[in-house]
């Protein structure tokens, strides 16, 4: 445990935990330590990579200046590296980057095998110890990860939520800009929408100093932009060559950090659940909302056209499918996991040591119903010689020897 008293002080400033230490993980955690706004604790499984890079931080903090606002806020503030979620504890916001980023060529989808499990153990185990914590992914596929962060971490919905919409916001500005030459602290831009090549900028509402962008410039230039908006990312991925875009996506969180640690009430799109908004159930998807230290505090529903509406409902089926997606390979991933466990409770450690008994066919000849079979696995239970039902609706178990044993008689067969 890092939190002895030398350490943390008594009064404990508000804490940001960053699960994940890449270069969006860290780029964030350099952006809250020079804006001293909360202790940073910075977790990787890597061994030593977190631990290195807060150290590095730490060591910066006093050539950047960054206890300069002590006055106004707290005297020292610390950043430190962990592979232990323990170091977490208590934490007021838990930021969720780990994963795999986008190589040349893939989507963001593309990623969803390989950051699901990531997602979600990293969701469990930091909540865990931080059970009153806002919540805030960031992996891709985002409104995915997110739904599948908020399912594993059992927080209330609105304690979850995804960073995404500020980000696509912020390059579909940075674009109306670049095109206008204009300063972009004078563009406002709006993008709802999942976080991939389905998302929904908004044209109609982005505006230049309060004037519609509708009447600055045509609409083929518009659509050029909302184009290079959606592609904003991959842009970058191909550019690098290697992982994606970091600065703004560390930007873009961190704002959000700020709006939820000191109840702002921010109002921007990301990507939060919705029970019935703009006519969708049960999903994360870019909208407007206000984030406050309560998390996301209100979703606002825009007057949207029958185009734009149409839009989000296809990115949102997009990541509806993705969703069952992700469930289905967390269900497969699992039962390997309780395969694994039950082996090392039988004893065995080798899956040759079990006997992996299909019973599906017997079931289906005689007529007999699987429930049938409910006494009959109790009692390979009670002896210890049954694992469990592998895959229930195939009534595949695994028994040990003595189990074999037992079902030939219970069963009075040589079958198996
Ligand atoms: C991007 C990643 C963060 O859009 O999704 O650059």
């Amino acid at each position: 445990m890092i939190m002895h008293s030398s350490v943390w002080p008594s009064h404990r400033p508000a804490r940001v935990s960053i699960i994940g230490a890449g270069k969006v993980g860290s780029t964030l955690a350099q952006r809250i330590v020079e804006k001293n706004i909360a202790d940073v604790v910075l977790l990787d499984v890597v061994p030593g990579l977190a631990e290195g890079i807060a150290l590095d931080l730490m060591q910066a903090r006093g050539i950047e200046r960054c206890d300069r606002a002590f006055l106004v806020r707290s005297a020292y503030r610390c950043v430190f590296g962990t592979n232990n979620y323990a170091d977490t504890a208590e934490s007021n916001v838990v930021v969720i980057t780990a994963g795999s980023p986008r190589k040349p060529g893939m989507s963001r989808d593309d990623l969803l095998q390989v950051n699901a499990t990531i997602v979600v153990e990293a969701a469990k185990n930091a909540i865990a110890h931080s059970p009153d914590a806002i919540l805030l992914v960031v992996t891709n596929p985002l409104d995915v990860m997110t739904y599948l962060a908020w399912q594993a971490s059992g927080l209330p919905p609105q304690r979850v939520v995804g960073m995404a919409g500020g980000l696509d916001s912020a390059r579909f500005q940075a674009f109306i800009a670049m095109e206008l030459g204009v300063p972009t602290v004078d563009v406002s831009a709006m993008v709802l929408g999942s976080h991939g090549d389905l998302m929904v900028p908004l044209p109609r509402y982005c505006t230049v100093s309060g004037i519609p962008i509708t009447e600055l410039m045509d609409n083929e230039t518009i659509e050029r932009l909302v184009e290079r908006t959606r592609n904003a990312g991959s842009e970058i991925v191909q550019l690098l060559q290697t992982g994606g875009a970091y600065f703004a996506p560390a930007a873009t969180t961190c704002l959000m950090v700020e709006s939820i640690l000191f109840n702002q009430s921010r109002f921007m799109p990301a990507s939060a659940y919705l029970q019935g908004e703009y006519g969708l159930k049960d999903i994360f998807i870019g909208v407007p909302c206000r984030l406050g230290s309560s998390g996301v505090e209100s979703v606002l529903e825009l007057n949207l056209t029958e185009t734009e509406r149409a839009a989000l409902h296809a990115s949102a089926q997009s990541v509806l499918k993705n969703i069952q997606r992700a469930n289905e390979i967390m269900s497969e991933s699992q039962s390997t996991t309780r395969l694994l466990l039950a082996l090392w409770k039988l004893g065995a450690h080798k899956s040759t040591d079990v006997k992996r008994v299909d019973l599906t066919e017997k079931i289906k000849r005689t007529g007999e119903k699987a429930s049938d079979y409910q006494g009959i696995f109790d009692k390979l239970e009670q002896e210890g010689a049954i694992a469990f039902e592998i895959k229930n609706r195939n009534r595949v178990i695994l028994l040990t020897e003595k189990g074999v044993q037992m079902l030939r008689e219970l069963l009075n067969t040589d079958e198996f």
